[in-house]
């Protein structure tokens, strides 16, 4: 039987390298989008291509660009996907801020030309279209823990514009019977993480500490709390929720809910440290209990104009329909990302 055809958009992404693995392995061929850069942004998925366990790879990267419709459409035709995954976007919530056009273009409309390319190539009744939506959705939350039916209520532009994607999504399943999906996912870490996502920015700051710098992490908001899983688990999800006999749209977390205070305390006690917290507000340090030196300050170009206080998920729907469970827990996913830190510092 012919081996399975996936496109991915954002591959090369934490999320899209932990997927194109996972699909491979899985015997599919796999196309990604690559966007030109002026330096190196394959990092993440180089190794797959030289890797030795895997002689018979079967992937293709594909120049193009979410806001440039005819690349889309021109991969489309060639590549004729079984399986669709959205995954690119400006994806950091404080830069959306900054870049609010932009954000709106790649990840809304973005989404929009994607959808819209396969339904033009008369692809839409053989291609399945999974969307990387996301708990941001929730923002200002109106129920804990958030699930397939609690209201949206965005708080950044980053957020408004996967909300348009979410609806398209929803939209052309609705009026055109494509098989498309929204993966609601929350947080999810990973050694491959960018490096300006709170949870790799503190673990890299940590062992940089631990290998003898005297700089201290400088953060934001270190009460917001998130609902942290790993990528590698979430990207098993993402394909479940394409596998699964109808089109639906499904939460992926954990339940478990830490805040960012926590995540350095427990980053520093894997390094031996612990940390105790002293002043209040912008001049409060994290510090050293036993040598009292600072290895935490507050930096207020960190906090966002509105921010998304708190987001717990519940998977009960993706457990009990795809059998979908995390593996990893808030401790063992610190420690997969220290571990794989101190060999690469
Ligand atoms: P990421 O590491 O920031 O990767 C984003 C990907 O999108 C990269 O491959 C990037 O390419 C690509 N991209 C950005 N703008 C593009 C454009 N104009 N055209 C083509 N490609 C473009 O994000 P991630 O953590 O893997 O997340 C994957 C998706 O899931 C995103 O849509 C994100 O919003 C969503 N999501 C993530 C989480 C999470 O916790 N990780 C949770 C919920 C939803 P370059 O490498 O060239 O920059
Ligand atoms: N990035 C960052 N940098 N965040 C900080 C910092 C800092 O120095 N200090 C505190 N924070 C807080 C943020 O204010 C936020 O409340 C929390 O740490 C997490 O921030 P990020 O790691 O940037 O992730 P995010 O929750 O805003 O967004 C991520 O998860 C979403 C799913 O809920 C991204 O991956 C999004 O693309 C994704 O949709």
């Amino acid at each position: 039987m012919a081996s399975k055809k996936a496109f991915i958009t954002g591959i090369t992404g934490q999320d899209g390298a932990y997927l194109a693995r996972l699909l491979l392995r899985k015997g599919y061929e796999v196309h990604g989008l690559v966007r030109r850069s002026s330096s190196p942004n394959t990092g993440r998925i180089d190794g797959m291509l030289a890797n030795r366990h895997w002689p018979d790879v079967r992937y293709c990267a594909h120049f193009g660009d979410m806001t440039d419709t005819m690349s889309l459409v021109r991969i489309l035709d060639a590549v004729g996907p079984d399986e669709v995954y959205n995954l690119a976007a400006q994806s950091h919530v404080r830069v959306s801020f900054d870049m609010p056009e932009f954000t709106g273009d790649v990840n809304g409309l973005g989404t929009l030309r994607l959808l819209e390319a396969i339904r033009s190539l008369g692809l839409d009744k053989t291609t399945r279209f999974y969307q990387a939506s996301t708990s941001e959705l929730y923002g200002k939350v109106r129920e804990t823990p958030q699930t397939e039916t609690t209201p949206f209520c965005p708080r950044s532009p980053y957020a408004i514009a996967k909300l348009y994607a979410y609806w398209t999504c929803v939209n052309y399943r609705e009026a055109y019977h494509m098989f498309a999906a929204n993966g609601i996912l929350f947080n999810h870490e990973s050694p491959l993480r960018g490096d300006q996502f709170v949870t790799k920015k503190i673990v890299r700051g940590a062992v940089r500490i631990h290998n003898g710098s005297e700089e201290p992490i400088r953060l934001g908001n270190l009460d917001a709390r998130r609902d942290w899983g790993h990528a590698a688990d979430y990207v098993a999800g993402m394909h479940a929720i394409l596998q699964h006999d109808t089109p639906d749209d499904f939460v992926l977390a954990t339940g478990q809910c830490h805040t960012v205070r926590q995540w350095l305390e427990e980053v520093f006690r894997l390094l031996d440290r612990e940390l105790v917290w002293q002043g209040q507000g912008l001049a409060e340090q994290g510090c050293d209990r036993k040598t009292g030196r600072i290895l935490v300050t507050i930096d207020p170009a960190f906090f966002r104009p509105t921010e998304v206080e708190l987001l717990c998920g519940s998977a009960d729907k993706a457990r009990s329909l795809l059998h979908w469970q995390p593996e990893y827990t808030f401790q063992s996913l610190i420690a997969d990302m220290l571990d794989h830190e101190l060999k690469e510092q």
